[in-house]
């Protein structure tokens, strides 16, 4: 493989665009050279490479960032001696006629910025367009046009692969320049997405009523974060580990698995009010000699935390909530025929089957056109 002799690749996938990129890579390597460390799955080695090594980070884009489960896979690394290392972001592309890009932010910057601290030379970034997996917000896309995107995908990794395995390097191009600064534009939403809106997404989802309990969301879910709950029926339930990565959605055989839109407003309202400036206007007006304390609570850092424990504690309790709700028919039927993924195509990458996410290799190209 040119200037290396072996290739590490740590990959965190939802719904299998992510995992077909690193198969890509594999195959352009050489397969017997190429090592997999699954991000998400708890005890998965982490190897220590050489300097002939080169080290991969692919995964997807969430909230114009990298996933929290990547960031911390990438922060608990140990440190090296100047391994070489590139990062991938797959970002949501769409096809309305032509290709529409999707915008990945400061998803490489900032797990590139992990590795450079942790003593890694930084040999290549990509935000690379896949079809967009978000099935909480727009239909999945059809197989004809994923191919299409898919397709395009492939030819650039070919070029990236190309460049860095001989010992290049891709870092200054127009498309990093606009994703980096799009990326720091858009920093506070990244922000808010680490800290508040992948909890709230993880708290929408449920199983509507053609769910049989067969667990197999559970069981496959990339970061552990499905448990099934209930004492004679079992039913799913979204812990706050869940990265929204759309496994489970993607791939449930008998498509019950929803986000409920009815809750998202429910969850708005509960979650916009502001607990901290109620509970400090309380204490002064109720008993003036509370001021000192009413003066704390109105204190903004004092705010803001008291507000961010609100928000996750109500996300919390409402989630139980819905959850039991969820459990008679009637009011499933009724929450189900008000979300618009009730009525949405469901997305996978059209070649990765389940199986894929647990074979100690990856697939080959072979497999994927037998697949097909
Ligand atoms: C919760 C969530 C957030 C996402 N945020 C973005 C985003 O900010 N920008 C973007 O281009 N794509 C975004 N996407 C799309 C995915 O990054 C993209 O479809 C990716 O290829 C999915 O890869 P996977 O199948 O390996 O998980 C998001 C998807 C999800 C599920």
């Amino acid at each position: 493989m040119g200037r290396y002799t072996s290739l590490v690749l740590h990959v965190f996938s939802g719904t299998g665009n992510s995992l077909r990129v690193a198969g890509w890579l594999s195959e352009l390597c050489d397969r017997s050279k190429t090592q997999v460390v699954r991000i998400g799955k708890t005890g998965t080695p982490k190897p220590v490479p050489t300097p002939e090594t080169i080290t991969g980070f692919v995964f997807p884009t969430h909230g114009f960032t990298a996933p929290w489960v990547v960031l911390r896979h990438g922060l608990r690394l140990p440190r090296v001696k100047g391994g070489a290392a590139f990062v991938i972001a797959t970002r949501a592309g769409s096809w309305p006629g032509f290709l529409l890009p999707g915008l990945s932010g400061s998803a490489v910057f900032t797990v590139a910025l992990i590795l450079l601290c942790k003593g890694y030379r930084i040999k290549g970034l990509r935000g690379l367009d896949m079809p967009s997996n978000w099935m909480s917000l727009h239909w999945g896309i059809s197989r004809k046009y994923a191919d299409k995107i898919i397709e395009r995908g492939k030819h650039n990794i070919e070029r990236l692969a190309q460049k860095i395995f001989s010992g290049g390097r891709h870092l200054f191009s127009f498309n990093n320049a606009l994703e980096l600064a799009l990326g720091i534009a858009l920093v506070p939403i990244s922000a808010g997405y680490l800290l508040v809106g992948r909890f709230a997404l993880a708290k929408l989802f449920y199983a509507n009523w053609k769910c049989n309990s067969c667990g197999q969301c559970a069981c496959d879910c990339p970061v552990g974060a499905i448990i099934m709950k209930g004492r004679n029926v079992k039913k799913p339930y979204w812990t706050f580990a869940c990265e929204s990565c759309m496994h489970c959605m993607g791939y449930c055989p008998e498509k019950a698995v929803e986000a409920s839109h009815p809750l998202a407003v429910i969850l708005y309202f509960i979650s916009t009010f502001s607990l901290a400036g109620v509970i400090g206007k309380w204490l002064i007006s109720v008993n003036p000699g509370a001021v000192i304390l009413g003066s704390i609570v109105s204190n903004r850092l004092i705010q803001l935390m008291l507000n961010y424990a609100y928000i996750l504690i109500s996300l919390f309790l409402v989630y139980i909530l819905f959850y039991y709700l969820m459990r008679i028919r009637m009011v499933n039927r009724i929450f189900t025929y008000l979300t618009l993924t009730h009525y949405y195509r469901r997305y996978h990458e059209p070649g990765i089957s389940r199986k894929d996410y647990t074979n100690k290799d990856l697939f080959s190209e072979k497999d994927r056109t037998s697949s097909r």
